[in-house]
């Protein structure tokens, strides 16, 4: 696949994309199902291009890491807000030394990372995930699982029968409005992801189960765009990127691992199923092309270590002032 390059290369375009990718990508830019509305920043419109540091200083200052409590309208009217932690994330988990972001990627397959992953003081993964017989790639520590609304409703994930959601700490996702707005989120969901926390609350009322703002998302993406030349996809950033961000909130660094590619780059789209397709990698729904290219951008790690493991190095926001 020479899309990819050697390593990512961070001025990746969609034109670098084959016709039929370029075509999927094309049509969400046009289609506007959450009703962003953007326009480019003077500040940005005149500025060159952020360098690495400058943008991990935008995104600690702009981007505010928050998780629904009970005292929240509208959930503060429903009897199940009781079921919400009643504190913020941040405040109740780490701050940890080192954590390892461990993207689902095909590249992880063969990859021998477990050791070097469950070394790590915290460990997150995605979605449905497994560990069990693929602990020599990608390690057995699961400390926080972020989770993304279809995995929590569509039959095919098990998400209240299957034990693979029942190690460490849950937080999930659902892409709302633009305007984050509660209510108005709560009305137009775009899977039921209140009605699976409270079943799934309700047979494991002992796990931390946290519900991410959707704020975060909106904001996140306004970040991607403000930094690209090209218009993104108007969705929300993939659960990668996400989770990338939440742990640079709990972590003094972050080793990200598969997110950019290595020697090992595949169109395969898991380490754990069969099947294939670059929108896997390279994105679709989500802008995940550009968020890739941010990524390469915030990158304190070598080149090297990216072909070589996969692996990117990010600090943590408490460890830079701006
Ligand atoms: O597919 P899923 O969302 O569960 O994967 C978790 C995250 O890993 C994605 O949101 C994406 O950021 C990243 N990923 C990737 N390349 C792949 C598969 C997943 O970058 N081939």
């Amino acid at each position: 696949n020479g899309a990819l390059g050697k390593v990512w290369n961070e001025e990746m375009s969609s034109s670098m994309l084959g016709k039929r990718l370029r075509k999927v990508v094309q049509n969400y830019q046009a289609m506007n199902k959450y009703g962003v509305r953007y326009s480019r920043p003077e500040s940005a419109a005149r500025r060159s291009k952020l360098s690495g540091p400058e943008l991990l200083c935008q995104i600690k200052n702009t981007v505010q890491i928050a998780t629904l409590t009970p005292d929240m309208e509208p959930f503060s009217g429903f009897p199940w807000a009781s079921q919400l932690p009643p504190q913020q994330i941040t405040a109740n988990i780490g701050p940890f030394k080192t954590c390892a972001v461990v993207s689902s990627a095909g590249s992880l397959k063969n990859s021998g990372l477990g050791k070097e992953i469950d070394e790590h003081d915290a460990v997150m993964r995605f979605n449905a995930a497994p560990t069990t017989g693929f602990e020599k790639d990608v390690g057995s520590k699961t400390t926080v699982r972020l989770i993304n609304s279809q995995v929590m409703s569509s039959e095919d994930y098990h998400f209240l029968s299957s034990n693979l959601y029942s190690a460490g700490i849950l937080v999930s996702w659902d892409p709302a409005p633009f305007s984050s707005d509660l209510r108005e989120w709560f009305n137009k969901t775009d899977y039921p992801i209140f009605k699976q926390y409270q079943r799934y609350r309700r047979l494991h009322p002992q796990q931390p189960f946290y519900i991410l703002h959707p704020r975060m998302e909106w904001q996140l993406w306004q970040r991607i765009q403000d930094n690209m030349v090209e218009t993104i996809q108007k969705n929300p950033p993939s659960s990668g990127l996400l989770g990338t961000v939440l742990m640079m909130s709990l972590c003094e660094v972050v080793h990200v691992y598969e997110f950019l590619p290595s020697r090992r780059k595949t169109e395969l789209c898991h380490y754990y199923q069969r099947f294939s397709d670059a929108a896997c990698t390279l994105g679709a729904y989500h802008p995940l092309l550009y968020e890739k290219n941010l990524v390469k951008r915030m990158n304190k790690g070598s080149d090297h270590d990216i072909y070589t493991h996969g692996k990117v190095t990010l600090p943590g926001f408490m460890t830079f002032d701006c």
